[in-house]
């Protein structure tokens, strides 16, 4: 199998942007769909039937009767690095190329929530939980895909089992110098629009005791943020003018937890803060939950299996990034093989891996197709 042809296409597809100079692919965007033009010859070069399901999922299957799903997504955050999930679909695609067993690889077409704030459009049609937003069903349509099949995207009763493979983006195995690890479950998401609305005015004439300010606001409340360990991934002001006060701040808020319960109480304190720091600055505040994602526990034993008939240490670890696995899993067993992010970096330019690693991962991904 062939390592580097898996890291020289992830690196091709870095070229399909939505933003020139930068990696930026969303949601059914233009960029995706340059994707999709690049990755469909090669799945059918893998010996697999290809078609984009109604959410804009690539799919490509071999075979009939059960078979293994091998999956990951092809979208990326603003300014991303080449292997956030696209390296997942990569490997699927090369050992689907080197292996006669029935098999489904797929490219999700949304997991990061960029486009529309709310991530996992891609994988939450295949377990019958679609997202149906206007702006969602709008944007199917826009791709010249048609939401009335959104229905038939659910997971085929031959899938028996689904794998994902993916870069840890953390430090953890590098600073274990292992090249994989078995992950046993996956972190629990709650991710919040909050609005805080003041008064826009004159920045030259208004005083400063007769503001009503929602940055400042959004600004005190951020640092609260920080102090419980979440996260304000972006903020957007309006009207937006140097001399002009801001009326209104919107913030993106990501709280992540091993236990449910811990994340709830801990978005709670978040909301609460933010309810309080308004009150006292005279100005109102508004949110809107996007994602309300539990802790989800992972298979480990076929993978680990597969890691130790492969030669390979057997580590396990816990991730604190979403992935589409944890999607799939209420409807399939899966399991998921993270390989060593070099630095850690993720979310980042930088991002990379290593072509040992991939290699590693290939070994793995034949010893579990073999059980
Ligand atoms: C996916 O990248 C996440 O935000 O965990
Ligand atoms: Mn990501
Ligand atoms: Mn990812």
């Amino acid at each position: 199998m062939d390592a580097q042809q898996v890291i020289r296409r992830c690196r091709e597809l870095a070229e399909c942007t939505d933003e020139p100079g930068h990696i930026t692919r969303t949601f059914l965007s233009p960029a995706m769909r340059s994707a999709h033009a690049k990755v469909t010859p090669w799945m059918e070069a893998a010996g697999l039937q290809v078609t984009t399901d109604a959410v804009g999922n690539l799919r490509g299957v071999r075979g009939s009767g059960p078979r293994l799903m091998i999956g990951s997504h092809l979208d990326t955050v603003p300014r991303a690095g080449a292997f956030d999930g696209i390296l997942g679909v990569m490997i699927g695609i090369e050992l689907a190329a080197n292996s006669s067993a029935p098999i489904e690889v797929v490219g999700f077409s949304e997991e990061e929530g960029v486009r529309f704030a709310t991530p996992f459009i891609g994988s939450r049609a295949l377990v019958g939980d679609p997202v149906n937003t206007t702006g969602v069903l709008d944007a199917i349509r826009d791709f010249g895909l048609d939401p009335a099949w959104i229905p038939r995207a659910v997971i085929a009763p031959e899938v028996r089992e689904y794998l994902e493979f993916h870069i840890e983006q953390g430090p953890v195995l590098e600073s274990l110098d292992l090249p994989l690890a078995v992950v046993e479950a996956v972190a629990g998401q709650s991710r919040y629009e909050v609005q805080f609305i003041g008064k826009a005015n004159h920045a030259g004439t208004t005083p400063m005791n007769l503001r009503h300010d929602a940055l400042t606001g959004a600004a005190e409340w951020i640092g609260v943020v920080e102090r419980e360990g979440a996260t304000v991934g972006w903020i957007a002001v309006e009207p937006g003018a140097t001399n002009v006060i801001p009326g209104i701040a919107r913030a993106g808020l990501d709280v992540r937890q091993a236990g449910d319960d811990e994340r709830k109480r801990k978005s709670e304190s978040i909301l609460n803060a933010a309810a309080e720091i308004a009150a006292r600055r005279g100005l109102v505040v508004e949110w809107q939950q996007k994602l309300d994602q539990p802790a989800v526990a992972l298979q480990t034993e076929g993978l680990e299996r597969a890691v130790a008939a492969a030669g390979f240490p057997v580590h396990r670890m816990v991730s604190g990034a979403g992935h589409d696995a944890m999607i799939v899993a209420c409807r399939v067993p899966a399991s998921l093989l993270f390989l060593r992010s070099p630095g850690g970096v993720s979310h980042h330019p930088d991002e990379t891996v290593l072509e040992e690693d991939v290699a590693a991962a290939l070994r793995v991904g034949e010893e579990f197709l073999r059980t």
